[in-house]
């Protein structure tokens, strides 16, 4: 098992729209623990495959890290099927250094997917989870938070992140809030 490099916006990976899985089956398990392991270390709450380079609709969550293993969640072809309400909170992504922002998603969803036993199962979200199924749902889809707040907010995170890369700074771990 290895730690896996999580790929940093500006990378193109990201970007990318990941790939159904056709066929779920054991050797998908090493890469997932791999992931798993990489999410823990970060540390995070959640990680996608194309957080990763790796182009396919896989994620990991668990986000009660005072218990580690307990809620973890390993989904293959995630997919909200239902959606209420709306809530805002403070995100921060492994994949965006040095800038979290107040993101707005739903409040409650509904997600289907499939275990990497091939179990298909349903999974009610609210709070933290509801937000982290959403932000890793849509690195699936190429998309990262700073895709969701105002031109101008990510123009001004455009700007900053250039002048820590031309400072040499730009290594820096992502921000305390929540990271996803
Ligand atoms: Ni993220």
């Amino acid at each position: 098992m290895a730690l896996l490099r999580i790929r940093k916006f500006p990378d193109p990976a990201l970007k990318e729209p990941a790939l159904p899985v056709k066929n779920i089956d054991g050797r998908l398990n090493g890469f997932i623990d791999s992931m798993v392991q990489t999410m823990y270390a970060a540390p995070g709450v959640g990680l996608a495959a194309p957080q990763v380079g790796d182009s396919r609709r896989i994620v990991v969550l668990d986000t009660d890290h005072e218990n580690p293993g307990k809620s973890l969640l390993k989904l293959v072809n995630p997919q909200i099927v239902e959606s209420h309400g709306t809530i805002t909170w403070e995100e921060g992504c492994l994949s965006v250094i040095d800038f979290t922002a107040d993101v707005q998603r739903a409040e409650k969803i509904l997600v289907r997917a499939w275990t990497p036993e091939e179990k298909e199962i349903e999974i009610e979200a609210d709070d933290l989870l509801a937000v982290a199924l959403q932000h890793e749902i849509d690195h699936l889809d190429g998309k990262l938070f700073i895709d969701r707040i105002s031109r101008i907010k990510r123009e001004l995170y455009r700007r900053k992140l250039a002048k820590l890369i031309k400072e040499g700074k730009a290594d820096g771990k992502p921000p305390s809030a929540v990271r996803i």
